[in-house]
């Protein structure tokens, strides 16, 4: 009986939720009804050509080979299918008028841009926004970047990124959600709803792109484009969930990514591309490469040349080839010569096309773009929804008091990220201006009034300026507290930018340290596209507010902090390590047979350093605030659940302190006895609460049992009935505990 109930339950599982399925069923049907009459009329080169995505000569290059001569002719040909990287409005649509107006059918071209933390509006990096733990606002940013994304005439963008990091030498990591594959799948899914809305072919919505499929996340000691060895168990246990989410909220692109899954790349990878992303988790439109990952599977040494590499990314099912045009060049031969067949191509192509439709490109290929810009960028409102975005990003590492500031203060501002309009942008910025930014120098200057800051800029990122030491001494002379705006540039964030350093560079450390020389209270704002090795700052600081990179405005959220006009609520989605050697590092980590904290704590002989401690510097879900918050009275008011049935579990928060403020309470269980081993917490629940000083509140949370489902070794997911333990607080090492039974 248990068996089969765990079978129907698994079968449940794995069923897309029937409102989801109807919602987009008749324009899915309908796209692909439009688009296999469409192909009916198709010569094979032109339906090749729709599978084919270049680069403009003058478009945003990020690898070798970008850049196509007489792409115009080729366009006229019907042999590009789409562009990336194109900002201008006006090129958009002349391009577009080409495909539409002088090629045989007409076909609009699809635009794609990475807008993946904002478009004019930036906001703070997605590691830094996933930090917010607040889903709506997070969706919000989406909605924003879509409607102005669509209002330059761009139809598409390549985000989410669902993949999973607990790797901060890899610089990527800022472009993802952090550690936890709970919260990652929330955020991914939030953003494919914010991107594509409820009508992608309404002018303010563009089409998502899951990516990077799979498992980029974890290359290799953390190199980018480097190797990637998982176990399918892994990648479906905690990889593969954010990856689920964004297709089950119907995103209508993915990206293959550049890595090998069990020794193939995954461009050329069926058993991703097909059985898993289509087979499994049920998605319905195109695939595109990464930049060239076609082609470089000769590199990789799968492929024996361009030829080969099409051969294999095609019948993978990938359908859509970026920028190198093994896809156009090859595509015709391989049919001809039975590699490829035409109805692998015909499948391919109507998937690209079907995507068109439901933008409405085929009604209109040039409603994006001719919106009237300046009453959808930069609005208002829209400006002061990135300010609050960015302080709830923004996390509170430590603090002895020394902050919120008084008023009247008189405040040194040193570092090389204080008025740093274009870093603060971070990386992959989207279409964002450095001159719309407002610098925590303004930010401060606008609050505390401009003759109460002293500025300097200390040093470079990773030069020492000549003076500057001495300049800054000058400038904390004259305050009464030091700010010092110190990290990572944007340049050392985001993609090809892997470090095996993750500490602060020498001359910044150099000048916390003169800084620290003058007795002054010194409170480091750190900003940030990953998780650091911040031992040193920590112990010589009186507080360190991680402000990440904040965005179009983060100078103003600072100052909200700083001031304590608002107050810090942001939680890590990713674990600061102690050093450099504990990484990977996830709180997530499985028991071992020889756990740490087990009964023979003594014995030598356990999983651990003998040099370093397991444990993070900031663990996984850590976030402080002026106020305190107290947890107490958990409650599982359903000890017994049946299976398919939601556990319940009560948790009264109190603010005890003396100012209103929000927590993120979250919620983490341990399954004890399972048929594969588990982590020895997983996150299933959070919630942000606000409460003004003295409030309490009570929260329930409600975990369904398929919440539980976890990979057993055939690969499936499903829930088992069993024993849990139920922690409850303000980060991965909440404290109060409780247990139910699931039967
Ligand atoms: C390479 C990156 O890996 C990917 O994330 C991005 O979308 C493409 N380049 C296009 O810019």
């Amino acid at each position: 009986m248990k068996r089969f109930l765990s079978a129907l339950f698994a079968l449940m599982v794995s069923m897309p939720s029937l409102s989801a399925a109807e919602k987009s069923a008749p324009k899915e049907s309908e796209a692909y009804k439009f688009a296999d009459k469409l192909i009916k009329k198709m010569t094979l080169r032109e339906k090749i050509g729709q599978l084919q995505q270049f680069v403009p000569k003058k478009g945003v290059v990020t690898g070798p080979d970008g850049g196509v001569e007489n792409i115009e002719e080729s366009i006229r040909q019907g042999l590009v299918g789409s562009f990336l990287n194109i900002r201008s409005t006006k090129r958009m649509h002349e391009l577009q008028r080409m495909a539409v107006k002088e090629s045989r059918l007409g076909i609009p071209l699809i635009f794609g841009f990475d807008i993946i933390h904002g478009c004019r509006i930036i906001f703070p990096e997605n590691l830094a926004m996933s930090c917010s733990w607040d889903i709506e606002a997070i969706e919000r940013s989406a909605r924003i970047a879509a409607a102005e994304t669509a209002a330059i005439g761009i139809h598409w963008t390549f985000s989410p990124m669902c993949d999973i990091s607990a790797d901060p030498r890899w610089g990527r990591v800022s472009e993802g959600s952090g550690e936890d594959p709970y919260l990652g799948a929330k955020i991914s899914a939030a953003m494919v709803r914010g991107y594509q809305g409820k009508d992608l072919s309404a002018d303010n919505t563009i089409a998502a792109c899951v990516k990077h499929f799979a498992a980029y996340g974890a290359p290799q000691a953390g190199r980018d484009y480097h190797t990637v060895d998982m176990s399918r168990f892994m990648l479906i246990d905690r990889y593969l969930p954010p990856y689920r989410a964004a297709v089950e909220a119907g995103a209508v692109t993915a990206m293959s990514s550049f890595n090998d899954f069990e020794g193939v790349p995954a461009s050329g990878n069926r058993w991703l591309l097909h059985d898993l992303l289509r087979g499994e988790l049920g998605f319905k439109g195109f695939v595109v490469s990464d930049w060239n990952s076609v082609h470089e599977m000769v590199a990789h040494g799968t492929a024996a040349n361009g030829k080969d590499a099409a051969r294999q990314a095609m019948n993978a099912h990938l359908n859509m080839d970026m920028v190198y045009g093994d896809y156009i060049k090859y595509g015709e031969a391989l049919v001809e010569e039975g590699e490829v067949s035409e109805k692998t191509i015909n499948q391919l192509c109507r998937e690209v096309l079907a995507v068109k439709y439901q933008l409405g490109l085929f009604d209109n290929p040039y409603k994006y773009g001719s919106q009237n810009k300046s009453e959808v960028i930069y609005r208002a409102e829209n400006l002061q929804f990135a300010r609050e975005l960015a302080a709830k990003s923004m996390v509170l590492l430590s603090n002895n008091g020394v902050l919120p500031l008084k008023e009247g203060v008189k405040i040194a501002l040193v570092g090389p990220l204080a008025d740093n309009a274009y870093a603060q942008l971070g990386a992959w910025r989207g279409l964002g201006e450095a001159k719309r930014s407002v610098t925590i120098r303004e930010g401060l200057e606008a609050r505390f009034g401009k003759e109460n800051i002293f500025y300097a800029k200390g040093c470079d990122f990773r030069k020492t300026i000549e003076g500057g030491i001495e300049e800054a001494l000058r400038a904390a002379d004259k305050a009464d507290v030091v700010l010092l705006s110190i990290g990572l540039s944007h340049k050392e964030s985001g993609e090809a930018t892997s470090l095996t350093d993750i500490s602060l560079p020498a001359p910044q450390q150099a000048l916390l340290d003169a800084l620290k020389g003058t007795g002054k209270k010194i409170v480091v704002l750190l900003g940030t596209g990953r998780a650091l090795d911040i031992r040193n700052e920590v112990e010589k600081a009186d507080a360190v507010l991680l402000t990440w990179h904040g965005g179009t405005m983060e100078g103003p959220a600072v100052a909200d902090l700083v001031s304590g006009d608002k107050n810090p609520s942001g939680h890590l989605s990713i674990s600061f390590p102690y050093c450099v050697g504990q990484l990977p590092l996830h709180y997530n980590m499985k028991m071992t047979g020889r756990p740490r904290k087990s009964p023979q704590h003594n014995s030598k002989y356990l999983s651990r350093y003998t040099d370093a401690p397991n444990e993070p510097l900031f663990p996984f879900g850590y976030g402080l605030s002026y106020t305190e918050f107290e947890y107490s009275d958990l409650k599982v008011v359903t000890p017994n659940v049946l299976m398919g049935g939601t556990v319940k579990v009560r948790v009264k928060i109190s603010n005890t302190g003396q100012c209103a403020g929000e927590d993120v309470v979250q919620l983490y269980v341990r399954d004890l006895v399972a048929e594969t081993t588990r982590p020895v917490r997983e996150l299933k629940g959070f919630e942000r609460v606000s409460l003004a000083a003295g409030e309490s509140k009570i929260v329930e949370f409600k975990i369904p049992t398929s919440d539980l489902a976890y990979c057993h070794s055939d690969l499936k997911v499903r829930a088992d009935s069993g024993d849990f333990l139920v922690w409850v607080g303000a980060d991965s090492n909440a404290k109060l505990q409780g247990k139910f039974a699931v039967r």
